[in-house]
């Protein structure tokens, strides 16, 4: 396969082309000027670099490529139009250089999120609930959906929508697991919201088998692990592969708008936007963010493979080996 895949310097991007380059593909990374490109030195990648925001310099990228594997977008960003620009913009652009430049047969595959479709009330969400994103994030990426959606009058797209993803390079994971080793569990409000999780080797297979399946011209898909997990839990998870005793500390929601406030307007003043802004305070104030794969397994044969305890044991052990977990020197 002649794969391209955007976002590829970053946390998904980086393991789904580990994970190409295995299955022997041919890959091109488009990258930007700045991209830090950690993850892809000493790889047999080509490296492009693009404008999402000027579409002749993507030509280069999408000309040759089988398959596109749109996984770039702004998880954060100052305000809404930076989400709009970042997340649908972006993908509009990309798609007109596919469509001008690309090979007429050629798959494209969105990385979209749990967050289009907005939270769960009881029930899993599955594809067939209307989409009722909260925050601006989530609308950016559901109106860069209905271009994808668009799209498929022309050639075939795939629309996967991951829930929270962990495992190995995923900075927010290695801060739950920095923290417990610390002997702290931080908890923003009370324990109570449950969260759908996916192993990011999990999502990578969702996300390849969706690019070889005929089935998956035009649909959406929900890739997500087993089950589904509360705050308590998951830090009892992580201290059990830690092997760590924690204290757990719940911080009030009036505390947690405050943080928020600060990081919206520090965003205004910085080069990147901080994690934590009021408009990802929209996303974690929700009691549940569940997901069902069901549609997945019935229709391309995904199945994750990885537990949550099993999963984050990996991923402890990955950023041990990768010096981000240090051993802990005992006082005295
Ligand atoms: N992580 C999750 O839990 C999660 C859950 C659901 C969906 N998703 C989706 O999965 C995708 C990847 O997320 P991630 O966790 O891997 O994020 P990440 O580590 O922050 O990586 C984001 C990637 O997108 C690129 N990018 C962002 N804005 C760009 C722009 N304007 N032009 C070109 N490239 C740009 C980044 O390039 P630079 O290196 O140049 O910054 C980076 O390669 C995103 O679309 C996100 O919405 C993530």
């Amino acid at each position: 396969m002649r794969a391209l895949v955007t976002g590829a310097s970053g946390f998904i991007g980086s393991n789904l082309v580990d994970r190409l380059l295995a299955e022997g593909a041919a890959v091109k990374c488009l990258v930007r000027r700045g991209s830090n490109l950690k993850w892809l030195k000493n790889l047999p990648v080509t490296l492009v670099t693009g404008d999402f925001h000027d579409v002749a310099s993507l030509a280069p990228a999408v000309a040759d490529a089988e398959v596109v594997f749109h996984v770039a977008g702004a998880t954060r960003a100052r305000n809404r139009a930076a989400f709009f620009r970042g997340n649908f913009e972006a993908t509009r652009n990309l798609l007109l250089a596919c469509e001008q430049y690309g090979p007429p047969d050629q798959k494209f595959v969105f990385i979209s999120s749990l967050s289009a479709a907005g939270p769960s009330k009881g029930a899993p969400l599955t594809e067939e609930h209307e989409p009722n994103p909260v925050s601006a994030y989530g609308a950016s990426k559901l109106a860069a959906e209905k271009a994808v959606l668009e799209f498929s009058q022309k050639r075939p797209v795939t629309i996967i929508r991951p829930p929270a993803v962990y495992g190995p390079r995923d900075r927010d994971t290695f801060l739950l697991l920095k923290s417990i080793h610390r002997g702290l569990h931080v908890i923003p409000g009370g324990p109570g919201q449950q969260v759908s999780l996916v192993h990011v080797h999990d999502l990578v297979t969702g996300i390849l088998l969706a690019a070889a399946s005929p089935r998956s011209q035009g649909r959406i898909y929900f890739i997500s692990g087993e089950g589904h997990h509360d705050w308590r839990t998951i830090g009892a998870y992580a201290g059990r592969v830690l092997d760590k005793r924690f204290r757990t500390l719940h911080v009030p929601w009036w505390l947690m708008r405050l943080v928020a406030l600060g990081g919206s307007l520090t965003s205004q003043f910085t080069a990147t936007p901080t994690l934590m802004s009021l408009d990802k305070l929209k996303d974690m104030r929700q009691a549940q963010w569940l997901c069902s794969h069901a549609r997945a397994q019935a229709e391309i044969g995904f199945q994750p493979s990885l537990d949550l305890l099993t999963g984050l044991a990996g991923a402890a052990a990955w950023y041990k080996a990768a010096g981000w977990l240090r051993p802990q020197i005992k006082k005295g």
